[in-house]
């Protein structure tokens, strides 16, 4: 992270329209304008072999949806072979749940190839046969790893060095830390009747800190009790 190559990604899906779709603005897009990272995208059906671009077919073994065939998933893979230290990934509810570790470990290798799933999944063979890591991002199911990738990619982007613009220290953030971050508040001092905690305005710096520390973890303890007893992320 604190070198100032550009970090590359590489994205494998069956619908190339969708990116950079968010990934266009505001922090991702400014970084990406200034070569912080780059974004390349590979749509999967170009490496259909029939005329009709048949990129699926029916599971073995019965049941509903359609698979993404291994030999077009191959050939779009090996097409575009990542690095030996890019990290490789396909994304997939039966994944490993993504946490802001996974995002730091991804953000500090060279670059990052993501598989986007589809319909039913993939041929488990291919996931296999590449080594690639099988993330989440939650438990519910999406329609694809499409907007999952673009989840996973802003995530990564915001650690990357020459991405974030203030003197902000990302550390201090929620789940840099094993808590939840305080509340925040600001003017109008009176919004519809609404004032802040007093102690806020009080400019005692050192009684701010503290309703801060005590606030987040009153919070943390309400909302996420399971991240007090977390050892590992
Ligand atoms: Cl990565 N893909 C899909 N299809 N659903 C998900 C997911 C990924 N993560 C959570 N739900």
């Amino acid at each position: 992270m604190e070198n100032n190559e550009t970090y590359n990604i590489k994205v494998l899906t069956l619908f190339p329209e969708m990116f950079p779709g968010s990934l266009g603005y505001s922090l991702a897009g400014k970084a990406r304008k200034n070569k912080v990272w780059n974004l390349d995208i590979v749509n999967i059906r170009d490496f259909a072999e029939d005329k009709y671009g048949t990129v699926d077919d029916v599971p073995y073994g019965g049941g509903p949806g359609m698979i993404l065939k291994p030999d077009v998933l191959g050939r779009a893979y090996d097409s575009n072979t990542p690095d030996k230290d890019w990290e490789k990934i396909v994304l997939t509810p039966r994944g490993k749940p993504l946490t802001q570790k996974m995002v730091q470990k991804m953000a500090s290798c060279k670059g990052l190839l993501i598989v986007c799933g589809r319909y039913e999944g993939l041929d488990e063979r291919f996931i296999e046969a590449k080594s690639l890591k099988e993330i989440s991002i939650g438990d519910y199911v999406l329609s694809g790893g499409e907007p999952a990738a673009i989840v996973l990619i802003d995530a990564i982007i915001r650690l990357l060095s020459g991405t974030l613009n203030s003197t902000k220290n990302i550390c201090e953030e929620s789940f840099e830390k094993d808590i939840l971050e305080y509340p925040q508040y600001t003017r109008p001092f009176n919004w519809e009747g609404l004032t802040p905690p007093k102690v806020l305005l009080s400019g005692d710096h050192a009684a701010i800190k503290k309703w801060r520390e005590d606030k987040a973890l009153e919070d943390t303890k309400n909302r996420r009790p399971e991240l007090l007893f977390n050892e590992k992320k």
